[in-house]
Order: structure tokens, then C-alpha cells, then sequence
């Protein structure tokens, strides 16, 4: 991971307009603040996704269970974090006797330790299978897993691609599916701009320090020296194409040096870092993204202000 990160930032930096992956921001104190954005007043999605698996869990079960579906199958979950939603989603499946394991997959190990604790305490007969994986390796996992699956990507992770990348990844997630297989894809919707901007500019800063977090991952991973104090968080919602992008802005002309890479990065004043894209999605938008990685919608639940939907997909 080292090396894939050490690469990456050489890559990401080297580059005009400067970028980082979005994927580096979840080390342990990364993954901490990403724990407290989702209890944001400001961050609506994950209480909005949350609102449609607690108001429509059974629903959600039987489009998970298409009627040619039958015998045990595996409930895998790519980016399972704290799993607070799947929850409602494996009381719902215990209660109604269905036979499945379930496969918690994430690039945090703190994550997964504290998801493997609490799955324990709360669903003791549970079987699960905890993977720690990037999202490459969680495909291949997906991949050579035999045996009827219900995947589920959740919280809008899919709006942290850039274009090109979300429409492969989503092929690639199409892949391994068979007739009975289905997918559950968690996709924010458009809504009001300012409500939107305002979720990745919350009035306690703790989204700034999460963005912030990843240059502090570069000091302390690959002795870098940045200096956070002349560097700022700045979010940017376009209500034209649903694109929230968030960037750290050099506050004055600086050079950083990265021992690991024995290499010095120049930054002029006001010079941007493209760290996330979380793009905002339209019902029509979601159908073609479907399509285009040949999959149908078979189920479409929102929350009761149509501000997020999870969508169930099959072949
Ligand atoms: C994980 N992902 C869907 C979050 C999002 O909304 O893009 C990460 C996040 N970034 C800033 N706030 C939350």
C-alpha cells in the first residue's frame, strides 16, 4: 500500500492541475473524521440513506431476493465502514429466515475490526467474513466468490469516481453477476446547491480536517513537510452537472519536500490539489449509468424528501 500510495502521490503531484485520490483519505484518524461528518448536522446523505433503510427494509429484502433466487447466498458489502444502515438490513434478513453470509469489505482495518466487534455483540448467530481490501481487490474477491450474491455499494461511494473510472467500475461490478444476482447502489440526488455545498463546508470545520488529514497522511507516511497552517479546505458544487468537487488550497507560494520520493513539489499562491469528486446524480442519469454497464433497475427507494435513492440493479 505503501509503495501504491508513494506512486500515486508522485503521480498526483507531477501533474497540472494537481490531484489526489480521494481513496487515501481513510487511514485511521481519516476514517475517525469520516465517522464524524456522517454525524453532521450539515451531511445529510447518510441519515437520508439510513431514513430508506429503515422505512423500506423489507421492501429492500425482497428486490435483493428475486423470486428465481433460492438457498444460501453472500451479502457482500464494498466501503462497509460502520455498517450502521446494513444493520436494519440483517435484522430484516435474520427475521425472515434467510440463509446468507455476510462479506464486510473495506480499505480501513480499524473499520472492519470495529464492524467484526459490533456485529458479534448485536447478531451473534451472524456468519461473517470481514476482507480488508481496496476496491481493486475487493472485485477480484468478487469475482471468484461461488454461490448466489446480493452486493451492495452504499452511501454514494459511486459518486467518488471520475467519470470514466464509475462507469468501468460499475461494469466491473456487473461482471461476476448471475440472472439471480442483484446489485444495491447507494447514489445521492440533486437537490438544492446551497444544501449540497453546504454538507462538504460543515460550520465546524471537521470536513477541512479531513481533507487537511491526507496531507498530514503524506507527513507522517512518507515524511513529507507540509505545513497545514498555510493550506485550506475549499468545496465547489456546479448544479449544471451534479459535480461536488472539493480541493486544499496553497495559501502562499510554498515548496514541500517528500523524503520518500526524495522530491520537492512547487506550489504557487492559490494553487489548487483536486482531492474528491462526490458527484450528485438524477434519476435519468442513474437508468443510463445502469445501462451503460448492462444492467436494468429493478427496484428504485428513496427517503421520504427524494434526497438520496438506493437502487436495486440485475441483469
Ligand atoms: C464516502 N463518500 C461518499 C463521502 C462523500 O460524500 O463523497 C466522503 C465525504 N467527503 C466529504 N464528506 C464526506
Amino acid at each position: 500500500m505503501t509503495n501504491d500510495f508513494a506512486r500515486h502521490v508522485a503521480e498526483g503531484l507531477s501533474r497540472t492541475p494537481k490531484t489526489l485520490s480521494s481513496m487515501y483519505f481513510y487511514d485511521t484518524k481519516g476514517s475517525q473524521l469520516f465517522q464524524q461528518i456522517m454525524a453532521l448536522p450539515e451531511y445529510y446523505p447518510t441519515r437520508a440513506e439510513y431514513g430508506v433503510f429503515a422505512a423500506q427494509g423489507a421492501a429492500l429484502v425482497a428486490a435483493l431476493s428475486p423470486p428465481e433466487a433460492t438457498g444460501p447466498f453472500s451479502l457482500v458489502e464494498l466501503g462497509a465502514g460502520d455498517g450502521l444502515k446494513t444493520k436494519l438490513l440483517i435484522k430484516e434478513l435474520l427475521a425472515t429466515g434467510q440463509d446468507f453470509s455476510y462479506v464486510p469489505v473495506d480499505i480501513s482495518p480499524s473499520a472492519i475490526d470495529g464492524l467484526r466487534d459490533s456485529l458479534k455483540q448485536e447478531f451473534p448467530p451472524l456468519r461473517v467474513e470481514p476482507l480488508v481490501a481496496d476496491y481493486g481487490a475487493a472485485l477480484a474477491a468478487l469475482a471468484t466468490r461461488s454461490g448466489r450474491k446480493a452486493v451492495l455499494f452504499l452511501g454514494s461511494n459511486i459518486g467518488n469516481f471520475d467519470p470514466a473510472g464509475r462507469g468501468a467500475f460499475l461494469a466491473q461490478l456487473a461482471a461476476p453477476l448471475a440472472p439471480a444476482d442483484r446489485l444495491l447502489v447507494g447514489f445521492d440526488l440533486r437537490k438544492d446547491p446551497r444544501r449540497i455545498r453546504a454538507a462538504y463546508d460543515d460550520a465546524q470545520g471537521v470536513t477541512a480536517a479531513f481533507n487537511l488529514n491526507l496531507l498530514a497522511r503524506l507527513n507522517r507516511e512518507l515524511g513529507a513537510d507540509f505545513d497545514l497552517t498555510h493550506w485550506q479546505h475549499y468545496p465547489e458544487y456546479d448544479p449544471t452537472t451534479g459535480a461536488m468537487r472539493s480541493f486544499l488550497v496553497s495559501t502562499r507560494a510554498q515548496t514541500v519536500r517528500i523524503a520518500a520520493l526524495a522530491q520537492t513539489f512547487d506550489f504557487a499562491a492559490w494553487e489548487t490539489i483536486h482531492t474528491e469528486n462526490s458527484l450528485k446524480f438524477s434519476p435519468p442519469q442513474i437508468t443510463q449509468l445502469a445501462a451503460e454497464a448492462g444492467l436494468r433497475v429493478a427496484g428504485f427507494f428513496t427517503d421520504a424528501d427524494g434526497d438520496f435513492a438506493d437502487v436495486v440493479l440485475g441483469l
